[in-house]
């Protein structure tokens, strides 16, 4: 087995340990499914699929295409894909699992897919038998890579609105395979891109460069630019929330900066209806209108607001107030459901996140007429 070549830590409650694994994926030799003294494996329909676990779910009693898989006292849940199935049924079909198979406390959870399946394996994991399993996760795609699964954010939709129930509980283990990277559709891609950007905006100025003059090799990385180019970048991501992680876990402070953009985007995502917009294209448009707000409010240069505006309309996003070519949203509905916002201190107010400038990120107040103001 080929060992990591670089980790990262941080500490949550207790330390995470990051491996970034290079080569191909061979998840059989990394979990030993059948081996142990009882895990539950999460996965979803989509990865289930690919070559890259095939050895990995052929463990579990020939292909799993839906439903539980069994190898010695370990389990294989796998799940329908999608944010439409980012609900407390799945994650109930987890904890369910576990408790059928007798599975203990102190199980561990281990997710292999993208923020989805992170997300709700953590919440399974944190709330199973009053939680305390140890949680592992493998993100598959370049959004839960760059951003999901780290952090200990654990949760699912309810109703029509994002990842409202929830807890925090960091994964002890997170291992990153780029391999994966090469198996992603484009949109699925491009839309873990822009939350590259977010925290190039946020905190990277030399990246932020490298989106404004590499443009053709972040959007179609050739196949070797996925180790050499992608996951250098990756890396640089996870460094930089991990150190914010560390500092306020449960957000009650710094690490609302995180959400740059997410208080359009999912007020977005609830209107058009939870898995129709990829989440990374919502935060796109997300920091098109809070760049606006910025700028608006004069809390930016106009000169800004165009520099980061003109960026995202050239990697193909969407900017406008409303974006094109859907129907039926209205600034009201979309400011309605921004007021579901966890960040949100009372009800009635919005809080927001904007820039200054580049790497100059603060929070904000927002009167619902400013909002308003960007929304149409
Ligand atoms: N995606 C923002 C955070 O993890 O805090």
């Amino acid at each position: 087995m080929e060992s990591p070549d670089f980790i990262i830590t941080y500490d949550g409650f207790g330390v995470s340990e990051l491996f970034f694994c290079p080569g191909e994926v061979d998840l059989a030799r990394w979990f030993c499914p059948g081996g142990g003294p009882g895990s539950v494996f999460v996965t979803d329909q989509s990865v289930a699929a690919l070559p890259a676990l095939g050895s990995f779910c052929g463990r579990f009693g020939g292909t799993v295409r839906r439903g539980v898989g069994i190898a010695g006292n370990d389990l294989l849940v796998v799940l329908p894909p999608g944010e439409a199935h980012k609900t407390i049924d799945s994650v109930t079909a987890i904890l369910r699992a576990a408790l059928e198979h007798d599975l203990p406390r102190r199980t561990r959870f281990c997710g292999i897919g993208g923020g989805v399946v992170c997300d709700m394996t953590a919440f399974a994991a944190s709330v199973y038998k009053r939680g305390g399993g140890a949680l592992e996760l493998v993100p598959t795609t370049l959004l839960a890579m760059a951003d999901a699964a780290v952090g200990g954010k654990a949760g699912c939709d309810l109703g029509p609105y994002k990842n409202m129930v929830g807890s925090f509980y960091p994964a002890r283990r997170i291992r990153f395979f780029p391999a994966f990277l090469r198996t992603l559709p484009e949109a699925e891609y491009r839309s873990g891109l822009a939350e590259i950007l977010k925290t190039a905006l946020l905190f990277d100025s030399a990246l932020f460069e490298d989106f404004k003059h590499r443009r053709a090799s972040l959007l179609h990385p050739a196949e070797g630019d996925f180790e050499g180019t992608i996951l250098p970048i990756v890396q640089r991501c996870v460094e930089a929330k991990a150190r914010v992680v560390e500092r306020d876990l449960r957000e009650t402070g710094e690490r609302m900066l995180l959400n740059y953009g997410h208080t359009f985007a999912h007020a977005l995502e609830t209107v058009a209806g939870l898995g129709t917009v990829p989440h990374g294209d919502a935060v796109a448009w997300g920091m098109a209108r809070a760049v606006t707000l910025s700028a608006r409010l004069g809390l930016c240069t106009d000169s800004y607001c165009g520099e980061v505006c003109a960026l995202l309309t050239d990697y193909g996003w969407e900017t406008g107030p409303v974006p094109a070519g859907r129907h039926g949203f209205t600034a009201e509905a979309l400011l309605g459901a921004m007021k579901k916002d966890k960040k949100n201190s009372d009800a009635g107010t919005v809080r927001v996140i904007l820039q200054r400038s580049l790497c100059d990120t603060v929070i904000r107040e927002v009167a619902d007429d400013d909002i308003r103001g960007v929304l149409k």
